[in-house]
């Protein structure tokens, strides 16, 4: 079918809600749920891209909301304009045409949609603490936390998460899988996989350091934090918490940090809105694979490995060993050989190349 009169009915059906009422990205997803019987959700990355079209052509204007929620969050909401009106008038479609092209692009919606409910902020202290403080109060699964600078971003082992204003994302996403504590693990590689596709959209192909590092040429562009609580032995909820150097000035960067952008991996300035909706995209498509059972998240922190076969030190209890790292089992674990030829198991496990703990 012609690219173009898929444009042209998404741009339909987008400009056909607007001229009701003002309204944010979110209410329009919302809206297809319902005009499908809750059938369907149309991909977020189709509705930005159908936003993006219709801004520049005039036919809509957003606007950040002035009051933001409780905690200072805004959100942007979208306006039809004259031009926008001339356009439905002189090119009117029936819902039920525009349905049907649709479904071609849209997503089965029983799907936990991550990215559909987005805050953001100009300064946290910590998005991933701000997403936790959410979700004590029961926030929709999937939305997000997302800031321009965090003042006290967090690592593991709470370590200091390095930040330039509006040049890193740093987002924390609320989940509430109803998993075996067992799997919980697995949702470190379900981020790291879904940052390692939105980085090879972008022809970047990285390395994944088990559990939580993504690479670029042994420079670290991408870290994941993980945190969850629990009740009873059941999952409370938990809060993934990604960092990502996007556009940042390495030359303002200590050495010793041994940190890689990917503006500087591809030469350009990356558009941040765009990439962060990619990764929504690929991080939606991971974690209902992982609710659903599946494990290509693992396949691919396997085969992008950038510790098999190499000579690591691991920590236990406090001291540190020398093993060699042989592979990730499908049940996402790590295999190690230790210096008596034994093959181990870990599951969440500090692992580095220097013997520097
Ligand atoms: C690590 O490399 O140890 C994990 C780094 C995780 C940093 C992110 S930035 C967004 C979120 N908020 C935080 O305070 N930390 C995570």
């Amino acid at each position: 079918m012609d690219s173009n009169i898929l444009r042209g009915h998404t741009e339909n059906f987008v400009l056909s809600l607007l001229s009701d009422k003002d309204m944010y990205g979110y209410e329009m997803l919302e809206e297809i749920k319902k005009k499908t019987n809750d059938k369907f959700a149309i991909k977020k990355i189709t509705l930005y891209k159908t936003l993006e079209r219709l801004e520049k052509a005039e036919c809509i204007v957003s606007y950040y909301d002035q009051d933001g929620d409780s905690k200072g969050g805004k959100r942007k909401y979208f306006e039809i304009t004259d031009e926008g009106r001339k356009k439905i008038k002189e090119d009117i479609y029936e819902w039920n045409e525009t349905k049907e092209i649709l479904e071609l692009f849209i997503i089965d919606s029983s799907h936990v949609i991550i990215g559909d409910n987005v805050l953001y902020y100009d300064e946290v202290t910590s998005t991933n603490d701000l997403a936790k403080e959410f979700a004590q109060e029961k926030i929709a699964e999937g939305s997000c936390v997302i800031a321009d600078t965090q003042k006290k971003g967090r690592g593991r082992l709470n370590r200091n998460w390095y930040d330039q204003k509006g040049k890193v994302i740093a987002m924390s996403i609320v989940l509430y899988p109803k998993t075996d504590l067992k799997d919980l693990s697995k949702i470190t590689q379900v981020a790291a996989a879904g940052v390692f596709e939105t980085l090879k959209q972008y022809g970047v192909v990285a390395k994944i350091k088990w559990p939580n590092d993504i690479l670029i040429k042994g420079k670290k562009i991408c870290g994941i934090l993980v945190e969850s609580a629990l009740k009873d032995n059941e999952v409370e909820y938990i809060v993934i918490g990604i960092g990502l150097n996007l556009n940042l000035d390495l030359e303002l960067v200590p050495e010793d940090l041994k940190l890689a952008s990917l503006n500087v991996e591809i030469g350009k300035e990356i558009n941040k809105d765009e990439f962060i909706l990619n990764l929504f995209n690929n991080l939606t498509i991971y974690y209902n694979q992982f609710l659903k059972g599946g494990n290509a998240f693992t396949d691919i922190c396997r085969e992008n490995s950038y510790l098999i076969g190499k000579e690591a030190y691991i920590k236990v209890n406090g001291k540190s060993y020398k093993v060699e790292i042989v592979d990730i089992s499908t049940n996402g674990e790590l295999l190690v050989r230790n210096e008596y030829g034994q093959i181990e198991t870990y599951v969440q496990t500090e692992v580095t190349l220097e013997d520097n703990y």
